[in-house]
């Protein structure tokens, strides 16, 4: 199945297809997939519920796709090159053939202890093949999952296993990272406690710890598989059926389930992949993200396994053993495609180049960029060093809500421009809005950025609560998906992201918002109230400055509530949430009606120290004095 655009014009046409018959376009995309029943309906849809349907009444199994159907030719082609965290501990590989036998092993045993079609199943794993194999098997039984990064802390575990009431988890004893190891089994542990939905615990061993064990609830996954048939029958899914849930932050209230459908998401991570890596069927794919997040969802998961493609699966992280450890991996396997994050970027740079050249990157072909706004040092050292300026940066700009890659170069097909993410994909209507919601039409502008049209993955809806996917997307403005993000437009009609426009904060690449952030931080008790912004960070892109009022009391020095309210923010969230800088301060400036003046908090976090615009309407100036003084 090739669906790669060849030329630019190509891809200009494909464009203009794609734009005049939406339908068409998808349907002929789509018919390359194995089916059980066509489609009647390629779409239907409004943005005002919303509803959108793609496909509607065709049926199909997405591991079909993904593992049937490279049987017959390629069975023995290897799916993942696995590389251990510790370089030294032996690599693996698995093939088509092993993996498909992997998953039905998996599948069965799930049947077995009860799971059935839309049941969710929650996997809290490091990054391993079972991983892959619990996803799969989900996918194989109907089952729905829901994969929580595995930095994220036991109550925010608990809080996603409940909200979407989880019969099952699958997790490990622990996980290896750098020179740590990190106890997953009895997070999970400490998360069920509070997590009356769920009946049955499986327990991979990866780190060898000994572990607590209930024995009517926990199962291991070795012996739960190892007597299983390695075939097992593929539930027939409706095209519309959610295949996962992936929580993610947004601006207000608790982190929101983003769902996904089974057919549309999988016609199009299969199709950005192959379009925007432009991988050959022999090319080694290597996604450096975790399957926690959406790129590791879409581009180690689904959108290269449905191409049939080979792609490293790497345990670890970027500096262990030390900062070569990226290139080293790419010149083992004869790496071809490379996709990774600004700040992984930004923190390599920082080690030098004699971690770079030691190594040999000439089977490098594309290499990618996601996540946040990658800045014009990154890009050029990324381009020059690692891309020896022979291979296009793709700048792949899209969310967890858009499911597969929006706005991106393909290949080197496309016009490439640093820290621009370039242009639409096929099937994709970007817009930018000016402040009252009129579509911006020239070009030289900048806008809220914002969707026209349906594309097969977009967010379908948040996890039991309907209302809030359409409050938070398609409300802002009538008749468009709102992204949350400000671009510009330039000249040629390629678009840059400037960032978020809203209270989300993009800290290494990872989505929070102020008010979760805040939540947490107020639960310590010292705290009355609490004030969170994003600052400029050299590495992380943004950093988390927090002001905070505590009790008047001289019980505890500034160290020690800094420290308690860091600790109640990591078990709230997790440490990937700390906040970088807490300013404790006698009051936050607020409007005479109570409203917090965020603007002027970001401003002192940026290192604004006296203007601060139009204070006006401010309850207590002198409050904003106090914060400037001793502002860090
Ligand atoms: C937000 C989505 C999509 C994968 C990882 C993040 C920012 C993402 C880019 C990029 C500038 C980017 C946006 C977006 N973002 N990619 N190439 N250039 N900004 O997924 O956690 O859903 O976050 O990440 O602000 O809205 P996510």
């Amino acid at each position: 199945m090739d669906l790669r655009i060849k030329t630019f014009e190509e891809y200009q046409e494909q464009y203009k297809k794609s734009a005049e018959q939406p339908e068409v376009f998808w349907s002929e995309i789509a018919s390359q997939f194995s089916w059980k029943k066509n489609w009647d309906i390629t779409l239907e849809w409004n943005f005002n519920e919303p509803k959108i349907e793609w496909f509607k009444g065709g049926k199909l199994n997405i591991t079909e796709n993904i593992l049937d159907r490279h049987l017959a030719g390629n069975a023995n082609k290897t799916a993942f090159h696995w590389e251990p965290n510790d370089p030294f501990e032996t690599s693996k590989s698995i093939t088509y053939q092993a993996l498909h036998d992997e998953v039905c092993q998996l599948s069965n045993a799930l049947r077995k202890i009860g799971i059935q079609k839309g049941d969710r199943i929650c996997i809290y794993m490091p990054m391993v093949i079972e991983s892959i194999v619990a996803i799969l098997a989900c996918a194989r039984i109907g089952a729905v999952h829901s994969i929580i990064f595995a930095g994220f802390s036991s109550q925010a575990l608990a809080d996603r296993i409940n909200d979407a009431q989880a019969k099952v988890v699958i997790t490990s004893d622990g996980l290896n990272r750098g020179n740590k190891q990190v106890e997953l089994k009895s997070m999970v542990d400490a998360a069920l406690k509070n997590c009356s939905s769920v009946n049955h615990c499986i327990v991979l061993n990866v780190t060898n710890t000994k572990v607590n064990w209930e024995s009517n609830r926990d199962l291991n996954y070795h012996s739960l598989i190892e007597n299983e048939e390695k075939n097992c029958s593929a539930e027939v899914m409706d095209a519309e059926d959610p295949l996962f849930i992936l929580y993610t932050s947004g601006s207000t209230g608790k982190p929101k389930g983003v769902v996904h459908s089974c057919a549309g998401y999988m016609i199009y991570s299969a199709y950005s992949f192959q379009n925007v890596f432009q991988s050959d069927k022999n090319d080694v794919f290597w996604c450096t993200a975790d399957i926690g997040w959406i790129t590791g969802h879409s581009y180690i998961v689904y959108g290269p396994l449905l191409s049939g493609a080979t792609s490293v699966l790497f345990e670890g992280i970027p500096t262990y053993p030390d900062a070569g450890r990226f290139w080293e991996v790419c010149e083992k396997y004869k790496v071809n495609q490379f996709y990774t994050a600004p700040t992984a970027i930004r923190s390599l740079m920082g080690f030098g180049l004699d971690f770079v050249n030691k190594y040999n990157l000439s089977s490098l072909k594309v290499i990618g960029s996601v996540g946040e706004p990658i800045n014009e040092e990154a890009w050029d050292w990324y381009h020059t060093n690692i891309g020896k300026k022979n291979c296009p940066v793709v700048d792949t700009w899209w969310q967890t809500e858009t499911g597969g890659i929006m706005l991106s170069g393909l290949g080197n097909l496309s016009p490439m421009k640093a820290m621009h993410a370039g242009f639409p994909l096929p099937g994709i209507q970007p817009v930018l809005l000016d402040a009252e919601g009129n579509v911006i039409h020239e070009n030289e502008v900048e806008g809220y950025l914002c969707i026209g049209f349906p594309w097969p993955s977009i967010i379908r809806t948040t996890y039991g609560d309907h209302e809030r996917c359409k409050n938070t997307y398609f409300s802002n403005y009538n008749g468009y998906y709102f992204t949350g993000d400000g671009a510009k437009r330039d000249k040629q009609g390629m678009y840059r992201i400037i960032g978020r426009v809203d209270d989300v904060i993009n800290v290494s690449g990872h989505r929070f918002g102020t008010a979760e952030i805040e939540d947490a931080i107020n639960m310590d008790l010292s705290v009355i109230e609490s004030a969170v912004v994003a600052f400029p960070h050299d590495i992380k892109g943004q950093g988390i400055y927090a002001f905070v009022v505590v009790e008047n009391s001289d019980v505890k020095t500034d160290v020690e509530l800094t420290n308690s309210i860091i600790d109640c923010v990591s078990e709230r969230i997790g440490k990937i949430a700390k906040p970088d800088k807490i300013q404790i301060v006698n009051g936050l400036p607020k409007t005479r009606s109570g409203k917090i003046m965020r603007r002027i908090l970001r401003k002192i976090a940026e290192g604004e120290r006296s203007n601060f615009g139009d204070t006006s309407t401010l309850l207590d100036p002198e409050v904003v004095e106090q914060i400037v003084d001793k502002a860090l």
